[in-house]
């Protein structure tokens, strides 16, 4: 019997059809199939799904005297109100906190000057809405904190600050918005001194109300409810490794009162608060309903700095430590600590990676730091699975262990490409050898358009999940990124990403709706198809060649016996497929759900979200043949 690939390649002349073969449908779905990765990239936390308003909350964001030059360091996101009425100057590592921190000293010549805070890129305001702040304070009398609009002509809320004195004290403060508001972005935190006098203030957080009270904006958390994620992959990413150890995802610096962690900088080229941390990490899945897949901090740095050996005992302890603290009981010690951080069940956990992208360790270090971490979990958690971040040839080639004494669990590969390297990679997982390691697709995308993808990039994530569908008895998970987008100027570290949003709304990508397709219409066995006579295109890119029109995949819920038949087309004529089974099957009337458009580079944005969105309807088998729309995702239910 021909494979499906050389049917396929075959191209037999006459009608293009795809035949289900109903009696091989014997091989489950993996339920881990589609989630999401996350990292601290183009604004995700800080500006972005942290729903935490104050830009700079620990004044780290330093202006500094241009190369050679002499001047004033300048916190870069405070300003007050009125450079003639006082002096505002950064003090470093003078604050509240028992570790290294900065403040902002504010020497007021006159009573009523402020501190401005213009959030990231604007802060949001709606009617009728209670943002619960606080701050550190030392000076004279009280303060008043406002809500007011960008040109501080309109208040929106206030509130008065009172029991400022000669020490560091933390103030709580509510601000309500009024009902007539008219929802806006162009609002920004106002901190006025009462009377003339020297203060100082650092630590000022003001949240809106956030998704399930987690500190998490809801806009966002609802786009990625759509994706019906199993699983969430964090914290990186690059930014698991950090560029030195000290600029790590260091987890325990990262739990705790939110106004007293640390921060880090991320390797993405600003600061973050860590106010979105481990906890949040795991309550943001838990509350999506799936579960985490916990990348631990395997000894190597971004700088490809790295430690090994008794070296590296301290950061096994650490990731002992961490998987305690997600799944550990009430009676052990970081079980107990996530009790007191207020969450008393222990999480699901069934995957923990090893580091992130160790395929760029040209060291030859991973294997052996790999199998240190590897014996130390097993021995404590014997029934987890653990995922390697280089690819098997890479693991062994490290020469400590051969593939006869340690076979691999798991692999995390990673995909970016262009949408033509996604249809040539789009059989790529039929050919995998199934005695080797599962495979995890860890990160991957199609990168084309900016800030977010665009149709084309749907078409070529399609193609590739249809790969990846097709194959998950093999490929047992896979997530995309980067997840998040800050589309304002600056906001943006890496191009093509999946959901957009500013300071008050969000939106998904076409990549983004061909993932909801993908996820929310999947079953739980794969359904073989033999696809004949499908036509090619010429590739017209620098490596050209031959490349299929159409790209499938289809999967059965074993309950219902439901089929989803998920289809491609590449290309901008209408496709016509005639459907055969391998046994009996009356199709007439099936749900089509059309993800399409004329143009392939049409794509959604800020202020044209839904350009670009799945349509449903009914449609009703024609000579035993569906219709494709030129460039188009579409998933067929019958
Ligand atoms: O997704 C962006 C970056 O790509 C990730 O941080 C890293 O793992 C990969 O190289």
């Amino acid at each position: 019997m021909l494979s499906i690939a050389a049917l396929l390649l075959a191209g037999a002349a006459g009608a293009q059809t795809l035949t289900l073969r109903l009696s091989e449908a014997d091989k489950n779905v993996s339920p881990m199939l589609y989630g999401l990765m996350t990292e601290e990239i183009n604004y995700a936390y800080e500006g972005g799904l942290y729903a935490q308003l104050v830009r700079d909350p620990h004044v780290k964001e330093i202006e500094q005297p241009a190369r050679g030059q002499r001047g004033p360091t300048r916190p870069r996101y405070w300003e007050v109100s009125d450079p003639d009425g006082a002096v505002m100057t950064l003090r470093q590592n003078e604050a509240p906190v028992d570790y290294q921190n900065n403040s902002l000293r504010i020497e007021a010549k006159r009573a009523g000057v402020a501190l401005l805070n213009r959030g990231f890129w604007g802060m949001a305001m709606q009617p009728a809405t209670a943002y619960k702040g606080s701050l550190f304070a030392k000076g004279p009398g009280s303060l008043t904190v406002s809500l007011v609009s960008g040109d501080g002509a309109t208040i929106y809320a206030s509130q008065r600050v009172s029991g400022l004195g000669a020490d560091w004290r933390k103030f709580e403060f509510n601000l309500y918005t009024g009902a007539v508001l008219k929802p806006t972005k162009d609002a920004m935190l106002r901190i006025a001194f009462d009377a003339p006098g020297t203060y100082q203030v650092t630590r000022v957080l003001l949240f809106p109300p956030s998704y399930k009270g987690h500190g998490l904006r809801t806009d966002l958390m609802e786009l990625m409810a759509g994706m019906k994620p199993a699983f969430l992959r964090f914290p990186g990413g690059n930014y698991l490794e950090g560029n030195t150890f000290h600029e790590r995802f260091d987890w325990k610096r990262t739990i705790g009162d939110v106004n007293l962690r640390p921060g880090h900088q991320s390797p993405w080229g600003y600061w973050s608060t860590d106010g979105l941390g481990l906890l949040e990490f795991l309550t943001w899945i838990e509350d999506l309903g799936g579960e985490p897949i916990l990348g631990v901090f395997a000894g190597y740095t971004l700088n490809r700095d790295y430690v090994e050996g008794e070296y590296l005992e301290p950061f096994i302890q650490d990731a002992l430590d961490e998987i305690e603290y997600v799944i550990g009981g009430p009676e052990t010690k970081w079980g107990a600590q996530r009790v007191r951080d207020g969450h008393p069940s222990p999480f699901p956990l069934h995957y923990v990676e090893i580091g992130n992208e160790d395929f760029f360790d040209r060291s030859g270090s991973y294997q052996r730091r790999y199998m240190q971490f590897y014996k130390a979990i097993k021995a404590k958690y014997p029934q987890l699975e653990i995922i390697a971040s280089t690819s098997e040839e890479q693991f062994y080639s490290g020469g400590v262990m051969p593939r006869s004494e340690l076979k691999l669990d798991i692999v995390d590969e990673h995909y970016y490409r262009n949408t033509l390297g996604m249809y040539r990679a789009a059989f790529q997982y039929d050919t995998y050898d199934r005695s080797g390691p599962k495979v995890f697709c860890g990160e991957w995308a199609s990168r084309e358009g900016e800030p977010t993808t665009n149709l084309n990039a749907a078409l070529g994530d399609a193609a590739w999940m249809a790969c990846m569908e097709r194959n998950s008895d093999h490929v047992i998970a896979s997530c995309y990124a980067p997840l998040f987008v800050n589309v304002n100027e600056g906001g943006m570290q890496w191009k093509s990403d999946l959901l957009g949003y500013d300071a008050i709304s969000a939106y998904g990508s076409p990549s983004y709706y061909a993932q909801c397709m993908f996820a929310q219409y999947l079953g739980d066995k794969i359904l073989p198809v033999t696809a004949t006579g499908i036509p090619t295109f010429t590739a017209q890119d620098a490596q050209g060649g031959e490349l299929p029109q159409i790209y499938y995949s289809a999967t059965m819920d074993s309950a219902s016996g439901k089929i989803f038949l998920k289809l491609v087309n590449a290309v901008g004529s209408e496709q016509t497929v005639k459907l055969a089974f391998d046994g009996k099957r009356r199709v007439r009337d099936l749900k089509k759900i059309e993800l399409a458009g004329s143009d392939p580079l049409a794509t959604n944005s800020i202020d044209d979200p839904q350009a670009v969105v799945p349509v449903e309807s009914v449609v009703r088998l024609k000579k035993g043949a569906v219709t494709l729309a030129p460039y188009s995702v579409t998933v067929f239910e019958f």
